[in-house]
């Protein structure tokens, strides 16, 4: 099932409720929360008293994505307020085996995730264990980048690398998706689309369900 993961980072945050309300109705069945610390990445987010209060707004799955360093510290504080999946990256963690264990323990979905500039082989080690995993399409940091073309051949080598371990575990992409190219990395074996621009400037209801038409095909 091809899933779209609407990120808030590109959201209109002085109506940020109603902006998630709008998605939820439009058949998005992911929100994507983008944490950055200004360590990991340049750019500082937003944290856990944002997350929290929208949390009530609706059941959408909380896809809530780690752009910090040595994550486990937080780990268990971004499930007690309402996480679903908690990604976080390769390159930030000292031990990945005991973060994912750690979100695991908690009763949540772990996702491990890797910036453009590392191999997508480093994940060999937590193919087994993990219930996604994100390719970046973009440097981590900032929305509205251009997806990195390269990008399509580490997606199709990663769903080879699953596929020949019989394991059917989610790709998702993040970074530049546009309703142009949501096809081709459908195609190249990704499964839950991140889309921040490509959902929240213009008509966001409008927008998600013009990507999901076309997840629906896919
Ligand atoms: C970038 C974030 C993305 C970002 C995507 O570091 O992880 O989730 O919001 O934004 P777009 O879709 O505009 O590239
Ligand atoms: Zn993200």
């Amino acid at each position: 099932m091809n899933i779209l993961s609407p990120s808030i980072l590109a959201a209109d945050f002085k109506n940020l409720g109603q902006q998630i309300t709008d998605v939820d109705n439009a058949g998005a069945k992911y929100l994507h929360v983008d944490v950055m610390d200004g360590m990991f990445v340049p750019s500082i987010s937003f944290g856990m008293p944002v997350i929290k209060s929208i949390r009530s707004i609706s059941d959408i799955v909380f896809d809530v994505h780690l752009m910090i360093m040595d994550p486990i510290r937080y780990v268990k504080e971004f499930a007690e307020i309402g996480a679903d999946i908690i990604t976080f990256h390769l390159e930030a963690a000292e031990d990945p085996q005991a973060v994912i264990d750690r979100i695991h323990e908690l009763g949540k979905k772990a996702g491990i995730t890797i910036k453009p500039g590392t191999a997508v082989e480093e994940l060999i080690p937590f193919l087994d264990s993990v219930d996604m995993i994100l390719i970046m399409t973009v440097e981590p940091g900032f929305g509205g980048q251009a997806f990195i073309p390269e990008s399509y051949d580490r997606i199709r080598s990663l769903r080879k690398m699953l596929n020949d371990r019989e394991l059917s575990t989610d790709i998702e992409v993040d970074g530049g998706i546009t309703i142009d190219n949501v096809k081709s990395v459908l195609d190249a074996g990704a499964n839950v689309i991140v889309a921040g621009s490509a959902v929240f400037i213009g008509d966001a209801a409008g927008n998600t369900r013009e990507l999901m038409k076309i997840l629906n095909e896919g």
